[in-house]
C-alpha cells in the first residue's frame, strides 16, 4: 500500500481527496494518510473551485499538518501530492524528489521552461517517479474522443475547437491566481488543459500564434491557432466570463464523416449516415481518481508511464510559452 500525503490542501486539492476516497473503495494500492497546508483553516474550509463539484472541506479526517518538515518526520511517506500554487511547483517538487519521495505534482508543471528543466533533472538524478497532474489524459470524456479519432472510425479529423471557459479564480492563496508573475494567466493556468490535449490527440504543430486581452490580469483571454498540414485547429481559453456564468469546457470536431460535440458535460456523435448518437466516457471515475491510480500503478511497476510522461507536460509548457511569444509579438507565427 502506497502512502500519500498532500501538500497544499487548497481548492484542487479537495478534488484529488476525493479521487483517493473513491481509490480506497475501489481497493486501490494507495492511500491518503495526510494533509499539509500552511494555513490550518484550509482543512476545514469550504472552498468552491470554479469546476464547483468536488468534495469540499472535511480534511479533518486526516492527520492534518502545518510544517512539511514536521509531517516528513512523522509519516512513513512513499508520495507527495503537490497542490500548491504554481510558482511553487517546481521548488518543492525538486527538493522532495531529491528526498526520496515519487511526486504527483499539479499542473501545470512549472512557471516556465526552465523549471520543468530543473524538474526533469531532478527526477532522473533522484530515481524517484514524478508525474505532473494533466488530467485530462485520465479523463472518461476525453479518452473516448480519442478512442474514436484512433479507431478512424469517421476518417481524419479536418478541423477542431476546444474552449475553456471561467470567470476569474475568486480563491486562491494570497491572490495569486490574479498575478502573472505567479500563475501565468489563463494560457498558463486553464488553457494549458486544452493545449496538452491538443498534443495528446494530434501530436506537436508545426506552429502557434495566438491574441490576447489584459482586461483582468495579464493574459485574460487566449485565442490560440495550433498549425497542422492536415487539419484546422484553434482553442480559447477565458478567465473573463461573468461572475455569474458557471465554468464549461468542451470542444467540436469535424471528422471527415461526422461532426462530434462535447458540452455540458455530454458528447454526442453526429455522423453523415445515421442518427445522432450520445458517446459514453471510457470511465465513470474521476479524472483525479483515474490519475492518481496510474500513478501508483508506475511506482509499483505494474504500468509504464506512456501516456503522460514529465517530459509531455513539459512540452505542453513549452508550447504556451510560445503561445505568449506569439502574442506579445502581435499575434504572429511562433515555429515549434
Ligand atoms: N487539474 C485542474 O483541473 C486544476 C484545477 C485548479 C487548480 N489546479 C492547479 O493546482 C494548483 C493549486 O491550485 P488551487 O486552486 O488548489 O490553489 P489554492 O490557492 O486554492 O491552494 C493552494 C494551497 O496551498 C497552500 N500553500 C501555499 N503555500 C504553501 C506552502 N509553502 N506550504 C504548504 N501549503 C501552502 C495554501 O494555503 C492553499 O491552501 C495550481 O498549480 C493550479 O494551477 C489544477
Amino acid at each position: 500500500m502506497l502512502k500519500v500525503a498532500i501538500l497544499g490542501y487548497g481548492g484542487i486539492a479537495r478534488s484529488h481527496r476525493s479521487g483517493y476516497e473513491k481509490l480506497a473503495e475501489l481497493n486501490a494500492p494507495v492511500e491518503l494518510v495526510a494533509l499539509c497546508d500552511i494555513d490550518p483553516a484550509q482543512f476545514t474550509n469550504v472552498v468552491t473551485i470554479n469546476q464547483g463539484g468536488a468534495g469540499q472541506g472535511e480534511g479533518k479526517a486526516y492527520r492534518t499538518y502545518t510544517d512539511l518538515e514536521e509531517m516528513l518526520e512523522k509519516e512513513e511517506l512513499d508520495i507527495i501530492d503537490i497542490c500548491l500554487p504554481t510558482y511553487l511547483h517546481c521548488t518543492y517538487t525538486c527538493d522532495l524528489l531529491r528526498r526520496g519521495y515519487h511526486v504527483q505534482c499539479e499542473k501545470p508543471m512549472g512557471l516556465n521552461r526552465e523549471e520543468c528543466a530543473q524538474m526533469l533533472k531532478a527526477a532522473e538524478e533522484s530515481g524517484k517517479k514524478l508525474m505532473i497532474g494533466m488530467c485530462l489524459r485520465f479523463d472518461g470524456y476525453y479518452l473516448a474522443l480519442k478512442e474514436l479519432i484512433d479507431s478512424g472510425k469517421y476518417g481524419k479529423v479536418e478541423s477542431a475547437y476546444f474552449e475553456r471557459l471561467s470567470s476569474m479564480p475568486a480563491w486562491g492563496y494570497d491572490g495569486w491566481f490574479h498575478d502573472y508573475n505567479r500563475a501565468g494567466g489563463v494560457a498558463m493556468d486553464m488553457h494549458i488543459h486544452d493545449v496538452d490535449m491538443i498534443r495528446y490527440l494530434f501530436g506537436e504543430p508545426k506552429a502557434v500564434s495566438a491574441l490576447t486581452n489584459d482586461a483582468r490580469t495579464k493574459c485574460t483571454t487566449i485565442h490560440s491557432r495550433f498549425v497542422y498540414d492536415d487539419k484546422l485547429v484553434f482553442a480559447i481559453g477565458d478567465w473573463g466570463q461573468s461572475n455569474s456564468r458557471r465554468f464549461n469546457a468542451g470542444c467540436r470536431i469535424n471528422f471527415e464523416k461526422a461532426t462530434f460535440i462535447m458540452t455540458g458535460g455530454a458528447m454526442t456523435v453526429y455522423p453523415d449516415e445515421g442518427e445522432p448518437y450520445a458517446l459514453e466516457p471510457t470511465t465513470k471515475n474521476s479524472h483525479m481518481a483515474e490519475e492518481s491510480l496510474f500513478f501508483a500503478r508506475t511506482i509499483l511497476g505494474e504500468l509504464e508511464n506512456d501516456k503522460n510522461t514529465p517530459r509531455d507536460a513539459a512540452g505542453s509548457v513549452a508550447l504556451v510559452t510560445k503561445l505568449i511569444e506569439s502574442a506579445e509579438n502581435g499575434g504572429g507565427m511562433v515555429e515549434v
